[in-house]
């Protein structure tokens, strides 16, 4: 181990997603989100919990900037935006107050010295839309170009860094293939393919729309997330087959990064991909990768995890299941450190585009302990173990530009409720009181030595 320090500019930020921490669901003109709509739903979330409150970001979002100002140090925090507080029908009629509160929010960071860093598209999808048809309806690219573009007008004389969409393979998996998100749908698999390629679609569309909308220079990119292949060993074989494992398409999912950045990166989807879903393609524009192969300023990766992968006896890549006792988190996520350097290594070798790590943390069973303190040292120690392997990819050349911990607030884990609580604070959500974890504490000291420091 080694505490050498990060690059100068290296960005520390924390993450959070407007659905699972704004509350306020039908505040101040806000329209239904897919969400809202779905966690009405009996069985849909873990103790019929919702977003309808949440850690009420929406009104104490002044106090979570102290926190992350005074305290945490943070040069940039993500946020994204309820599409459906500022388009209460999706399109069409914006509503001032959803705008305002954004226009609060990062007025807020910028007096406190923190980079917004803007995703549009966090999964809370208008209801309104989702009536329309949603993502399988051929003019969702055109909705959300508009969404992005009123967005851009409002907020890039101050924001400057963009993100178009989070993680298309979770948000569809769980939402149109297993319907354990919103909302709710198990589509045939053409139906799925659809899907993806509007989503590409709409980030092409999104991208031109920021771009053209701009009143300052703007960065932008993506939040996206796939499987990642940790080999076994360092021998080129099992290298050679862990990257294979990330890339290659070899089974009827998503969850490949290819599937979707092979199309923005290199105009086309994975061969290999095409040829097993050949009877499932979506039709394709004659334009169409025009479109969705705009020029991105940066890769923003979330990565929690990844699967032990060596060259198997008949020279394809084989999963090698974890031993009994490997650690866990809450979630039951294995805790595999190296994620953060075999992931950004491969998606540079192949990409050559800076990255971002826009999300990376654990959940965990964290309380406020009898000395009134939350103790967190899993938390503290998954951290370092992940920032140890970032080092690793930095000195070999990698391209990161920042990181940014998963969560900045104990929130709503979707399906799960308030069950995982991944906050650097913790919150007591009866009544939403906010309390640092050590782990928050350690975070201050990371950022300010910009170097892993000892815990202690
Ligand atoms: C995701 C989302 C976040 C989650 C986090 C923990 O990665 O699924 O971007 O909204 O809360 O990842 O599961």
């Amino acid at each position: 181990m080694s505490n050498k320090k990060f690059p100068d500019d290296f960005v520390w930020g924390a993450a959070s997603a407007a659905y699972q921490i704004e509350g306020a669901w039908n505040e101040d003109g806000k329209g239904p989100s897919i969400w809202d709509i779905f966690c009405r739903k009996p069985s849909a979330i873990r103790n019929r919990e919702s977003g309808e409150v949440a850690c009420e970001h929406y009104h104490h979002y002044k106090e979570d900037i102290g926190l992350m100002k005074a305290i945490i140090g943070l040069h940039a925090y993500r946020l994204s935006i309820s599409w459906s507080r500022v388009l209460p029908q999706g399109t069409g009629v914006p509503n001032p107050k959803g705008l305002d509160f954004y226009d609060r929010l990062v007025d807020e960071l910028l007096a406190a010295g923190i980079t917004p860093y803007v995703t549009l598209y966090h999964w809370d999808l208008p209801y309104e839309l989702h009536c329309r048809g949603g993502w399988l309806n051929p003019q969702i690219p055109d909705w959300f170009a508009e969404f992005a573009a009123l967005m851009t007008d409002r907020l890039s004389d101050r924001v400057n860094y963009w993100m178009t969409i989070n993680e298309p393979q979770v948000f569809i998996g769980a939402g149109y293939v297993d319907g354990t998100h919103a909302p709710g749908e198990k589509l045939d698999w053409g139906g799925v393919m659809r899907i993806a390629h509007h989503v590409l679609l709409a980030h092409g569309k999104g991208v031109q729309a920021v771009r053209a909308a701009a009143k300052k220079p703007v960065q932008i990119g993506f939040a996206f997330t796939g499987m990642v292949g940790l080999p076994v060993s360092e021998s080129t074989e099992d290298v050679e087959a862990a990257r294979q494992s990330t890339f290659h398409v070899s089974d009827r999912n998503l969850w490949r990064f290819t599937w979707f950045t092979d199309p923005i990166f290199f105009k086309q989807y994975p061969a290999e991909g095409v040829e097993l879903n050949h009877d499932f393609m979506p039709s394709i524009g004659a334009r169409d990768f025009d479109i969705i192969s705009q020029p991105v300023d940066f890769f923003g990766l979330n990565l929690y995890q990844g699967h032990f992968v060596r060259l198997g006896t008949d020279r394809l890549p084989e999963t090698v299941p974890f031993p009994t006792g490997h650690p866990l988190t809450t979630f039951s996520w294995p805790v595999t450190p190296d994620v953060l350097y075999w992931g950004p290594r491969f998606l540079w070798e192949r990409y050559r585009c800076p990255i971002f790590i826009t999300e990376n943390g654990l959940a965990n069973n964290d309380w406020i302990a009898l000395d009134g303190e939350v103790h967190d040292p899993q938390r503290v120690d998954y951290i370092s173990r992940h920032l140890f392997a970032l080092q690793r990819a930095l000195s070999d050349g990698v391209d990161v530009r920042g990181y940014f911990y998963w969560s900045l607030l104990d929130n709503l884990e979707w399906a799960e409720g308030v069950n995982q609580r991944f906050g650097l604070v913790h919150v007591d959500f009866p009544t939403q009181r906010r309390s640092l974890k050590q782990s928050a504490h350690f975070y201050r000291h990371v950022i300010k030595a910009n170097a892993v420091v000892d815990a202690k």
